[in-house]
């Protein structure tokens, strides 16, 4: 049987729908939210086995959709207004109207534009996610964040610069489409999986961090059931931390304690020439391993200011590794390089760092301008010679 999440928004209340084959019946579980319509957008991930793609136009088609499938590439390159704008043109030639469906079969990069394409084309229309890697299960693909990087004058790009909150209708997991995903796209995800872990004690699954810890083999191994209960625990962890807070607006907890990690992971994320085994051939890190390795520092952080104890720092350091994520990287600039664009991070408010640290296990706050020292205690921590 299918586990079901809910989100709790209010009026935007939707499901998260997760199991194992449900591409099947994604024609159906798009009628149900869209029971009126008779057209549906299918933005697929161009790396997508064709089998699964056909699946899903044909379980629409089953539904009583005319589907237009319309192909987006899943890379952090194609995240742009111009992927947007083919989108964008390619539902105007199909006629889509207001209401009429769009599903996002892809990662957390076909996920966003696609769900910006439906937040923007006449004004709004409904989107359904239906996340086919790691990461945008438990993570992308639940919430309403959706837009696209901003490429600069200057060649630099600012990433998730232009976008909108729009939630999802529904959202359907199906763990089989993990079946063709890259190893190391898939241990992007488990770092995901980790901050979630760490925050589970505020956010309704204290023994998260633990589950994982004891079944992080399975869950490697990609076997059905020990996905589809990892999904499960980690979407009702992103879903107690969205409930209340679906903007990111609360000053105390909610959405922000989301960004465990990523106020380094972000500084270290565009140094193109940092890499997860200091093999060049694989530079630069993915966003999940400098999540993973955000998640040390801001232990080695907390614990330098005496926040927490060392075994929390430990204890995710161990888990990291045997998910096959770097706790380390070579080659990572000065102090003062990786401080400026911490500061940078969006995360930060009139020039002032805000870190999300760990309290404890399965607890984290947002902290405003941590002392100097313990934030280069938290980068030695992920240093390596
Ligand atoms: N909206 C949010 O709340 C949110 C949250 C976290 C991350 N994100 C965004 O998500 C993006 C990262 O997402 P991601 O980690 O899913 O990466 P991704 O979308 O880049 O996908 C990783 C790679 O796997 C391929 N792929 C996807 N599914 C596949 C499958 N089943 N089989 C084979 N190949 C497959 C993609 O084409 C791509 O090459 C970033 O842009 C990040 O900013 C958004």
């Amino acid at each position: 049987m299918p586990r079901v999440v809910r989100i709790e928004i209010g009026a935007r209340t939707y499901e998260v729908i997760i199991g194992a084959g449900l591409v099947r019946t994604l024609g159906g579980m798009v009628s149900e939210v869209t029971p009126a319509r008779r057209a549906a957008a299918l933005v697929f991930d161009t790396a997508l086995p064709t089998g699964l793609v056909e699946e899903a136009a044909g379980s629409l088609a089953g539904a009583g959709y005319e589907v237009t499938r319309i192909g987006a590439v899943g890379d952090e390159g194609h995240k742009s207004l111009g992927a947007l704008e083919a989108i964008l043109a390619a539902m105007e030639a199909s006629r889509l109207e207001r209401g009429d469906p769009v599903v996002a079969l892809g990662g957390g990069v076909v996920g966003d534009v696609a769900g910006f394409a439906a937040a923007v084309y006449r004004r709004g229309t409904v989107l359904v996610q239906c996340p086919t890697t790691l990461l945008a299960m438990v993570d992308a693909s639940v919430g309403g964040k959706t837009g696209v990087n901003l490429r600069l004058g200057d060649g630099t790009t600012v990433k998730n610069a232009v976008g909108a909150f729009h939630q999802p209708r529904r959202v359907a997991i199906d763990v089989m489409a993990l079946g063709s995903l890259p190893e190391r796209a898939f241990r992007c995800g488990l770092a995901e999986c980790v901050k979630h872990g760490m925050l589970g004690g505020d956010l309704g699954d204290a023994g998260l961090l633990e589950h994982l810890e004891s079944g992080v083999e399975r869950v490697l191994a990609r076997e059905a059931g020990a996905l589809v209960e990892l999904i499960a625990r980690n979407v009702a962890v992103k879903a107690a931390a969205i409930g209340g807070d679906e903007r990111e607006e609360a000053a105390v907890g909610g959405r922000a304690l989301l960004n465990l990690g990523h106020t380094f992971g972000h500084a270290m994320e565009p140094m193109a020439g940092l890499s997860p085994d200091g093999d060049a051939r694989r530079a630069p890190l993915q966003h999940g391993e400098a999540v993973g390795l955000g998640l040390v520092a801001a232990c080695a952080t907390a614990e330098a200011m005496g926040r927490i104890g060392p075994g929390l720092g430990e204890r995710v350091r161990a888990l990291l590794t045997r998910c096959g994520l770097p706790t380390r990287v070579r080659g990572l600039p000065g102090d003062e390089v990786l401080l400026a664009a911490m500061a940078h991070d969006k995360k930060a408010r009139g020039g002032r760092l805000r870190l999300v640290l760990p309290g404890g296990a399965g607890r984290a706050e947002v902290v405003t301008d941590p002392p100097r020292e313990a934030v280069v205690r938290g980068l030695g921590a992920i240093r390596s010679a």
